[in-house]
C-alpha cells in the first residue's frame, strides 16, 4: 500500500462515522486516526498486532467487579493520570491551590460503612495502628462541614481486603463526614508498600518491560462536599520504599505525609494506646464546582 492509500484508508474509516452522534463522532474519528498513526509510526507487525489482541483478550477474561484489570492497564499506562488532570480542568473554574488528585486505582469498593468521627475503620485489618486527623477546606481556607471523606488501604501486609479471600470483608474502608469545622479524625492502620496485581496481563507486561511492580505505602481519599469537585486522592507514607517510583502512576510531591511514631499512652482524642502507634495529618482542600 503506498503513502498514499494509507491515508486514504484512514480517511474511509473516519468517514464511516460521519452520521454518529458528534461527541461519539469526535472520540471514534480522533480514535482511528490515532491507532492509524500508532501502527505507522511502529511499522506494526501482523504477530505483534495479534500478541497485542491476545494480550487485550486476557485483559478481558481476567476481569471481575472486584478485578477490574482494564483500570490497572489505564493506570500503568499513565492515562487513568492523564484523565484525572484533564477532569479537574474542566470541572473547576479556579483548582488553584486545590490539594492535588491522583487515581482511584483497582480497588476502591463503594458502599462501605459509614463510621463516626473518631472510629477505627480498619475492622482488623493487619498492621500497626495510625491515628489520621485534619479538616476539609476550601481555597480560601474556610471549613466545610458534613464533607464526606470515603477511605480505603491496604493493610500492613500490603493487601486489600479484595485480595485476601474469593468472597471478601470490607477491610480499611470507611466513610466519614467532617464536623462543624470541617475536621475528621479516625483509625485505621499505616498502610504498607504493595505490589500491583502481578499475576494478569498488566503484571507480564511490566516485567516484559522492566518496570518496578510496587508502590509506595498509601491511603486512598475521596473527599466531596457540595459546591465542590470531587477530589480523589492518595495521602503516601514519607520514607516508605519505592517512594520515587510511583510518579508515572500516581504520587505527587505534595501528598508526602510524615508518619511519626508515638509511644503507647493517651493520644490525641483521648483514646488510650496500649502499643506504640502513628500518625499523620493533612488537610484538604476542595476547589469550587463550575457554576
Ligand atoms: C492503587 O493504589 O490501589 C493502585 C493504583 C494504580 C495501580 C494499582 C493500584
Ligand atoms: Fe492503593
Amino acid at each position: 500500500m503506498t503513502q498514499n492509500n494509507q491515508d486514504k484508508l484512514t480517511q474511509d474509516v473516519v468517514a464511516a462515522f460521519a452520521d454518529a452522534p458528534p461527541r461519539l463522532r469526535e472520540i471514534m474519528t480522533s480514535l482511528v486516526k490515532h491507532v492509524h498513526a500508532f501502527a505507522r509510526d511502529v511499522d506494526l507487525t501482523q504477530e505483534e498486532w495479534l500478541a497485542g489482541l491476545k494480550f487485550l483478550t486476557k485483559t478481558g477474561q481476567i476481569s471481575t467487579e472486584r478485578r477490574p484489570e482494564f483500570i490497572l492497564l489505564s493506570d500503568t499506562l499513565g492515562l487513568s493520570m492523564m484523565i484525572v488532570t484533564l477532569a479537574h480542568a474542566r470541572e473547576s473554574s479556579n483548582a488553584q491551590g486545590a490539594t492535588e488528585a491522583t487515581v482511584e486505582g483497582p480497588f476502591y469498593w463503594a458502599g462501605s460503612p459509614e463510621y463516626p468521627l473518631g472510629a477505627d475503620i480498619s475492622a482488623g485489618a493487619s498492621g500497626e495502628p495510625a491515628y489520621y486527623s485534619g479538616r476539609v477546606l476550601d481555597l480560601q481556607g474556610r471549613p466545610l462541614a458534613g464533607a464526606l471523606l470515603d477511605i480505603w488501604s491496604g493493610d500492613g501486609d500490603g493487601k486489600y481486603d479484595v485480595q485476601l479471600a474469593a468472597e471478601p470483608e470490607m477491610k480499611a474502608r470507611g466513610r466519614i463526614h467532617t464536623d462543624s469545622e470541617g475536621r475528621y479524625w479516625f483509625w485505621s492502620i499505616r498502610p504498607s508498600y504493595y505490589p500491583i496485581p502481578d499475576d494478569g496481563p498488566v503484571g507480564d507486561m511490566l516485567r516484559a518491560t522492566n518496570r518496578n511492580i510496587f508502590r509506595p505505602g498509601h491511603i486512598h481519599m475521596q473527599v466531596s462536599a457540595p459546591g465542590h469537585v470531587m477530589l480523589t486522592t492518595h495521602v503516601f507514607v514519607n520514607g516508605s520504599p519505592y517512594i520515587d517510583e510511583d510518579e508515572h502512576v500516581s504520587r505527587r510531591d505534595s501528598l508526602v505525609v510524615e508518619f511519626p511514631q508515638h509511644p503507647p499512652g493517651k493520644a490525641p482524642d483521648g483514646r488510650v494506646m496500649q502499643v506504640p502507634y502513628y500518625s499523620a495529618a493533612y488537610d484538604f482542600r476542595l476547589a469550587p464546582a463550575r457554576a
